[in-house]
């Protein structure tokens, strides 16, 4: 890697509204459309959606808005911002932490963002996938892992305006409308009516304290706090802008794409696959799914592969921003340039 003595330059978020696409986008992911509806169902319905709402709203928008703000105020990547805060090497390996779960992170995402490039294609020509023997071929699992991850440079290797800005604000509306064209077919299928009972009325018999820990976990991975990513994309921001505005649009958005997530796919489940339990775990959405949309008449195949693009439009802004934090941090720490990172994150993201 070639160093240079000047620091390359880091970029800037070309308007407000760019920089809440960008940072809604990096919240809104696999963790509402996926992780959201599988742990409500493990975590008894409704209560957990109430207890998840709380946690949003006491902890997780504060340490949004505080992370946004050591990110305007220090202009740097996480381990740069703790440093130009005075913090020493013990607080700054808080900041290591952040890049290095970033991209652990990153590299299990984009394997499930993998798959949902899959099953765009199953869906849409409409094959049957046995899900289990799906994940365990490689021959599927690879490639589909590998063009996510040269999505996801692609798009951060245009930069910061050029590159996530735009990406984000052409894919966040398209993100929206296919949510909202599905929630819709959803709530209308006969016999939705019990799915939505079992997602948004709260038996708050059931909160306890796994309940009450899911949900906390769920608020920070969704909103994409504590792990360094809000630092990172505040550190791109002018310094006049209103945080505590951009910030109550970044949760506003991510609660409601998670709500809009439940309710696409409670209602379809309960109408269409009864005898099937909402707590099936991870393999909710690729396994129980693909059959709920199998049944719906007409256009459920449609329906279907506009569901997997959705997911993988989610996945997509929100990698981009996992990707960020260790670019921010190799940028602003070591001096190597945007353009020159990308093979060395392709080798160590597939290997
Ligand atoms: N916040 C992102 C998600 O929910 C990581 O998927």
């Amino acid at each position: 890697m070639q160093k240079s003595s000047k620091t390359p330059s880091r970029g800037q978020w070309g308007s407000s509204f760019g920089f809440i696409m960008a940072a809604g986008g990096s919240a809104v992911g696999l963790g509402n459309i996926w992780r959201f509806p599988y742990i409500t169902g493990q975590n008894g319905g409704g209560a957990f959606v109430f207890v998840y709402l709380v946690c949003v709203l006491l902890i997780g928008l504060p340490l949004l808005l505080n992370e946004i703000a050591l990110g305007r105020k220090s202009g740097k990547n996480p381990v740069g911002a703790i440093k130009e805060t005075g913090g020493n090497r013990f607080w700054q390996s808080s900041g290591v932490l952040c890049v290095v779960v970033c991209f652990a992170v990153l590299s299990y995402y984009s394997v499930i963002a993998g798959w949902t490039i899959g099953y765009i294609f199953t869906e849409l020509i409409n094959i049957p996938v046995d899900f289990e023997v799906f994940i365990q071929t490689p021959l599927y699992v690879v490639p589909l892992c590998i063009v996510f991850i040269l999505l996801t440079i692609s798009v951060v290797l245009g930069g910061i305006s050029g590159g996530i800005e735009k990406a984000a604000k052409f894919l966040m509306p398209i993100l929206f409308l296919i949510i909202l064209l599905i929630a819709a077919r959803a709530v209308t299928l006969p016999g939705a009516s019990k799915g939505i009972e079992y997602y948004l009325s709260p038996d708050f018999s059931k909160i306890n304290g796994k309940v009450i820990l899911s949900a906390l976990g769920q608020a920070f991975f969704s909103l994409s706090v504590g792990w360094g990513l809000m630092i990172t994309f505040g550190s791109y921001l002018p310094k006049g802008n209103n945080i505590i505005k951009s910030s109550l649009w970044i949760a506003g958005m991510d609660s409601t794409v998670a709500l809009m997530g439940g309710l696409m796919i409670f209602p379809a489940l309960f109408a269409l696959l009864p005898g099937v339990s909402p707590d099936e775990g991870p393999a909710l959405v690729f396994n129980v799914l693909p059959r709920v949309f199998d049944q719906i008449e007409p256009f459920g195949n449609i329906i279907g592969g506009l569901f997997f693009l959705l997911l993988l439009v989610a996945a997509l802004t929100s990698s981009i921003s996992m990707l960020e934090v260790p670019v921010a941090y190799f940028i602003d720490e070591r001096k190597w340039s945007r353009k020159k990172q990308p093979g060395h994150w392709v080798l160590l993201l597939c290997f």
